[in-house]
């Protein structure tokens, strides 16, 4: 065999006795477990406590809410879809509350109703965010829980 080429076959018996080296020491104990991932992932996750908890822990205080949104159009979507995760929120009501935020500006509204030419138009009504009743709140006149019903 010439010398360069018994050179090169050392050179690859290295690189792969390092390469098992760093394997050995770099894999975490659990991989392979269950399949191809960290066993100790699934532990892990199981141990995260849900941000969201939906709308029924919501109704359990807001029934008044509750109520108004499920009799209008608005009854498909979930409290949390637009006050965001509620876990904080519900844990704090008996000290300090921390309120979720009240996205209340007509580019909130905006993300579903506005006017776009990729979204299907029958499907959730869609308005020109600058005409429809330029620089008023959307909230002036349409209920936030109940679209169609007077604001307060
Ligand atoms: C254990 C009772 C309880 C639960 C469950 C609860 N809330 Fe509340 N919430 C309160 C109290 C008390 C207040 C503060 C008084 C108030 O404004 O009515 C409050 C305030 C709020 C406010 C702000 C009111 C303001 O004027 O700033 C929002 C928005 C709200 N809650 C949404 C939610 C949502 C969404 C959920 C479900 C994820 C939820 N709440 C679950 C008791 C609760
Ligand atoms: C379409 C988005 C949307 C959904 C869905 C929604 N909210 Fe709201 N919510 C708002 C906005 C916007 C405001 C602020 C209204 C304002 O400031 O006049 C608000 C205000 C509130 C307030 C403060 C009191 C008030 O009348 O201003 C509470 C409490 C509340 N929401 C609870 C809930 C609960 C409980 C649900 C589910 C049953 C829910 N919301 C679903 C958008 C929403
Ligand atoms: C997460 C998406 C979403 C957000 C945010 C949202 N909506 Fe809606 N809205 C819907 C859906 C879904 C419907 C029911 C389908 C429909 O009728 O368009 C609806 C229905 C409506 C309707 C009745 C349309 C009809 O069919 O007669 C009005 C008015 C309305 N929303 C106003 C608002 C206002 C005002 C806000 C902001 C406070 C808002 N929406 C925020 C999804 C949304
Ligand atoms: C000054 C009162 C007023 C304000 C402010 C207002 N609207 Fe309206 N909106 C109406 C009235 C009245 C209608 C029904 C007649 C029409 O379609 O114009 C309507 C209709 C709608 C519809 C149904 C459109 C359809 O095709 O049937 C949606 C969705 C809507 N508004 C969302 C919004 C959003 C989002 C905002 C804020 C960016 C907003 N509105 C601000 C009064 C208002």
């Amino acid at each position: 065999m010439p010398p360069q080429i018994k050179r090169l076959a050392l050179l690859f018996v290295l690189f792969i006795g390092l390469f098992l080296t760093l394997k050995y020491f770099l894999t975490p104990k659990s991989f392979g477990e269950f399949g191809h991932y960290r066993g100790l992932a699934l532990e892990e996750g199981k141990l995260k406590v849900p941000e969201y908890t939906g709308q029924k822990a919501c109704a359990e205080c807001h029934d008044d809410m509750m109520v108004l949104k499920m009799a209008n159009e608005h009854a498909s979507l979930s409290c949390e879809t637009c006050h965001g995760a509620g876990r904080i929120h519900i844990s704090s009501v008996d000290s300090v509350v921390v309120s979720p935020p009240k996205p209340n500006t007509r580019e909130f509204c905006g993300i579903c109703h506005a006017k776009n030419a990729a979204r299907k138009a029958d499907n959730i009504k869609q308005i020109d965010l600058k005409e429809h009743n330029k620089g008023e709140l959307c909230t002036k006149c349409h209920n936030p829980h109940s679209p169609w019903q007077e604001t307060k």
